[in-house]
């Protein structure tokens, strides 16, 4: 059931504070946000005719991977219903011709798992962000049925449980858009030089160092040179 509101602070904010009002996989949906954040702390800018939405799942088994996994999920559905090839970067960003098309917010309270998702579909994308992110409609020259798009995320979401995490990861990496770029990650303090590879079965990125040395990433930011 998609939930609409005309103006919300924060999708997000908003369910987190009344989870207790919806079910699981029940979506808040707004078409314009006063507030909307990102991950880090950032903002998120919110236009009209952008997807911006969040739902909740309980009784999570793997926290460590589902951001992968709701990337994935998020990816087939946008390429299903647009026909585009879209590039997964790792661990949740749904990339189109080299920029931005959408975020993922995933964020863990009292054993749920809170998901707001934007996505650029019918907006135009914000003058502070139009070097590295693109829209559905800047792209295609079309506009998409928002609602289309929310409700395919929600059954490819419900359907995880039933697929091989293999195959996900599998299709992942053939749509790697890190893959074989130069990053530089942070850990703690330190920065690190690395070429990345493939993402490992249990979601981790693999980077070989400068040093040459190999490292399975399970954490840290990733910044590409
Ligand atoms: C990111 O790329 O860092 C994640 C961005 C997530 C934005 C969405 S829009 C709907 C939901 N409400 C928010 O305040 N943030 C998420």
């Amino acid at each position: 059931m998609i939930y609409k509101f005309e103006t919300l602070a924060s999708t997000s904010d908003y369910l987190k504070e009344n989870f207790n009002k919806y079910n699981e996989f029940d979506v808040i949906r707004a078409n314009l946000q006063t507030k909307g954040r990102s991950r880090r702390g950032n903002t998120w800018y919110s236009n009209e005719g952008m997807a911006l939405f969040t739902f909740y799942i309980e009784n999570i088994k793997n926290l460590l991977i589902m951001p992968i996994l709701i990337g994935y999920s998020v990816l087939r559905a946008i390429e299903d219903i647009t026909n585009i090839d879209l590039f997964f970067k790792w661990t949740n960003d749904v990339y189109l011709n080299n920029k931005k098309l959408l975020g993922i917010l995933c964020e863990n309270v009292d054993n749920k798992l809170f998901v707001g998702i934007g996505i650029n579909v019918n907006n135009n994308v914000h003058e502070n962000v139009k070097d590295i992110a693109i829209s559905l409609k800047e792209y295609t020259k079309k506009e998409f049925d928002i609602d289309e798009i929310i409700n395919k995320i929600i059954n490819n979401v419900k359907k995880l449980n039933n697929e091989n995490i293999d195959n996900i990861i599998d299709y992942l990496n053939k749509k790697n858009y890190l893959y074989n770029k130069k990053i530089s990650i942070k850990i703690g303090n330190k920065k690190i030089d690395a070429i990345a590879k493939n993402i490992s079965n249990d979601g981790r990125l693999e980077i070989i160092t400068n040093d040459n040395e190999k490292i399975l990433l399970g954490i840290g930011e990733i910044f590409e040179k």
